[in-house]
């Protein structure tokens, strides 16, 4: 779906997740969500606490499974995602604090391999993701699914890529000081949602997005394996659609 502009987009994106979010209340059951950081969904927080406010939508029933964190990483950090969803969206917004759940960059080594099959466990618990936004970064990654991942992969430590390091330094103050390492949802967890949102805006994006919705599926881009989905959807603006 292509839009004239990232604020239609946004506005878009998050009236999709509210009539879920309804929809689920109306039934009395809860929603679970695979939510993801960057630049490109901030939009659709913004008016997703603009909902909550001026709308009356209730978060009382979502439930939470943030995509990545960098490796290592402290949560109060200023480029830590923990952060970044505290700031962007959960202090806005009325979900209970234990249906929040971000993969932790602040344990020791020897028990991330647990953490990343807990959380595994965790959003199995729940019923599984209904709906996860996704954003793209220039290498093709999902969450932080870099070149090489394939649709086997479940949450797991991984290596940054080059180009993401490189789109990150200014985060950083210098590239030497982004994390060479993070905790992602792999492949085969995103895969598993019964519906997928994949958001990109900018001619920055372009090349990548045409890469992965017109080439054949390929590990050199994971975004690619979304093709494989029954219920997977790229919101583009006109800039990131330039390429199709
Ligand atoms: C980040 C995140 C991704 C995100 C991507 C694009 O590093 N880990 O989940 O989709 O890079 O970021 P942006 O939206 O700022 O272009």
């Amino acid at each position: 779906r292509i839009f004239d502009n990232p604020a239609q987009l946004a506005r878009e994106v998050a009236r999709r997740i509210a009539t879920l979010i309804r929809k689920r209340q109306a039934e009395g059951r809860p929603v679970v969500l695979g939510l993801p950081t960057g630049s490109t969904p901030i939009g659709v927080y913004q008016e997703l606490v603009r909902l909550h406010r001026q709308e009356g939508l209730d978060f009382s029933n979502v439930i939470t499974f943030n995509l990545d964190e960098y490796y290592p990483m402290q949560p109060d950090s200023l480029q830590s995602y923990h952060r970044f969803m505290r700031e962007n969206l959960f202090d806005h917004i009325n979900i209970p604090a234990e249906n929040i759940h971000i993969p932790r960059g602040d344990l020791p080594p020897e028990e991330i391999e647990a953490h990343c099959q807990a959380y595994e466990a965790e959003i199995r618990r729940a019923g599984g993701l209904d709906l996860v936004l996704l954003g793209i970064g220039r290498s093709g990654h999902i969450g932080f699914n870099e070149p090489g991942s394939g649709p086997e992969t479940r949450t797991r430590l991984v290596v940054l890529d080059e180009i993401t390091r490189k789109d990150a330094a200014s985060d950083f103050f210098g590239e030497e000081n982004v994390p060479r390492h993070a905790i992602t949802m792999g492949i085969g967890t995103i895969l598993e949602a019964r519906e997928i949102i994949l958001m990109a805006t900018g001619e920055h994006k372009a090349p990548i997005v045409r890469r992965a919705v017109e080439e054949p599926p390929d590990r050199q881009v994971p975004a690619s394996f979304l093709q494989t989905h029954p219920n997977a959807t790229f919101y583009l603006d006109r800039a990131a659609a330039s390429e199709l």
